[in-house]
């Protein structure tokens, strides 16, 4: 039977290898984390993270061919496959802070399977790294004084899914991008993989390339991806500015086959933990090649989602008469997007701390996010690598409830900051009723039906879409 360990039991880790068990029952598969109290999440009935379909995925394997332990040394030690996918986020501190991948984790994880291994091995990168990643952590392993001759042959093997769905992702991908080195023993290990892989993906859809080209496909892929955001986010200011609607400029553009429908949706600004973080990792790997140019290029992705999560508070403050201090605002979802539970990087944390600026009241409410991880993110400075403490009134001037009509009841404005599908079902006329007046709604996700919560009396924003009078009078600052 093949073993495979898979280090790193988080919202990669986890989803993936419960998939593969699924797939191969002739394939044991451990995963395992140091984080104890994930582990223990795993085992239980209420998983460490939220993700349609994936309950289903390991209450069918989990105790078969799937466990999940912290015993990383010893399944590690008995794997003939190690996936690797643990965190590499953003550096705080020391050469390229702010910007270069930290890759702490996934050092310690090679100095780890480096010390325990007795055998030879095949190390997957699924962890989002820099280029040339592979060959650093070659040499890691390769030069451990305990390898004893041991030969490891390291894969990139980049990890696509989309948090939210991601178990079709899984089951179903358009790709699966292999790389390794194109030496015989490269060859035979990439072809490994793929065996894994062709128990249900079609063989046409499992490409393999040279260690690089896989891992700068990947920064790639997430720098084009929130590149098209922002550019219809771009778009979305000057569709204000003109009386253009959004949508119908995404319709347009959709149905030009060269451009295709997907991520052309305007709204409040991308968040999730990848995007901001891969594109600083490529601008930095751009810097540290001497090609500027090419760095500002990318750069300029997050400025202009930074400007949209800016302009939208500016928008919520001037419509309001220009302040919002001690204004209860009701904000509807706080994760970076609907069906997950993950807030990290969220735009919601940007736009209440903007409002929170202003000394505004919020009250937040989303059907996945627990209230301690609100609080958490809230009370964290908005720069990841200099995290402190925001000062207590502001965070007590949060509170956050168990659904929409408390959160909106006697509230001034709405923001809706995630595109949760209850919040389309809402009867917005029993909100308003229990709204102060002139009650305000701002949509950042264009997910509301505008003319008829303006029948109802709302004064409505919608990202990209033409302005209401109320809104077009107001000191135009947004
Ligand atoms: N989240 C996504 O949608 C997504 C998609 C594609 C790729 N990625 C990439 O995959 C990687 C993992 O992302 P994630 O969202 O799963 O992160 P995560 O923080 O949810 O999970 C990482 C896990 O690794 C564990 N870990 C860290 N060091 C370890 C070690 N030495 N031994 C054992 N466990 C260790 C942590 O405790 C944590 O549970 C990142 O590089 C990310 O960029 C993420």
């Amino acid at each position: 039977m093949v073993k495979i360990c898979g280090i790193g039991a988080g919202y990669v880790g986890g989803p993936t290898m419960a998939v593969i068990a699924l797939k191969c029952p002739s394939i044991e598969v451990a995963v395992v984390d140091i984080s104890h109290s994930r582990i223990s999440a795993w085992n239980s009935n209420k998983l460490p993270i939220y993700e349609p379909g994936l309950e289903q995925v390991v209450n069918q394997c989990r105790g078969k061919n799937l466990l999940f332990s912290t015993n990383v040394e010893k399944h590690v030690h008995e794997a003939d496959i190690i996936f690797v996918s643990v965190n590499t986020p953003t550096k705080i501190r020391g050469l390229g802070a702010g910007k270069a991948a930290d890759l702490t984790y996934w050092e310690s994880a090679a100095r780890m399977i480096a010390d325990v291994s007795r055998c030879n091995k095949v190390v997957v990168e699924k962890s989002t790294v820099p280029v040339r990643t592979a060959e650093a952590i070659e040499k890691i392993l390769c030069h451990n004084t305990n390898s004893k001759g041991i030969k490891y042959q390291i894969l990139s093997n980049p990890e696509f899914l989309s948090e939210g769905t991601a178990i079709q992702d899984l089951l179903n991908p358009d790709r699966v991008l292999i790389g390794g080195n194109q030496c015989p023993e490269g060859l035979e290990a990439i072809q490994k993989l793929k065996a894994i892989y062709a128990h249900w993906v079609p063989e046409d859809r499992i490409i393999t390339t040279n260690l690089w080209s896989a891992e700068l496909s990947k920064l790639a892929d997430n720098a084009f991806l929130a590149q098209r955001i922002s550019s219809i986010n771009a778009m979305s200011a000057l569709c204000e500015a003109t009386g253009a609607e959004v949508s119908q400029v995404s319709h347009a553009l959709s149905k030009n086959t060269k451009i295709g429908p997907k991520f052309l949706n305007a709204s409040v600004g991308f968040g999730g933990s990848c995007f901001q973080k891969d594109i600083l990792n490529l601008v930095y790997i751009c810097e540290s090649n001497g090609l500027t140019e090419v760095a500002n290029y990318w750069k300029q992705v997050i400025k202009v989602n930074d400007y949209q999560k800016s302009r939208f508070v500016k928008r919520v403050v001037t419509s309001m008469f220009n302040t919002v201090s001690g204004k209860k605002i009701a904000i509807l979802g706080f994760a970076f997007k609907k069906d997950t539970s993950d807030t990290r990087k969220t735009p919601a944390i940007d736009v209440c701390k903007g409002l929170l600026g202003d000394n505004a009241c919020l009250t937040i409410y989303d059907p996945c996010v627990t209230e301690e991880q609100i609080q958490k993110d809230l009370s964290m400075d908005g720069v990841e690598w200099d995290q402190q403490p925001m000062s207590s009134t502001m965070v007590k001037q949060v509170s956050v409830v168990g659904d929409a009509y408390e959160a909106t009841k006697e509230a001034h404005g709405i923001c809706i900051l995630t595109e949760w599908d209850e919040f389309k079902n809402i009867d917005y006329q029993r909100v308003y009723d229990n709204m102060h007046k002139p009650a305000f709604v701002f949509d950042g996700r264009n997910i509301l039906n505008v003319d008829k919560l303006r029948e109802i009396g709302f004064i409505v924003y919608s990202i990209g879409r033409p302005l209401e009078q109320w809104l077009k009078n107001m000191p135009q600052q947004a």
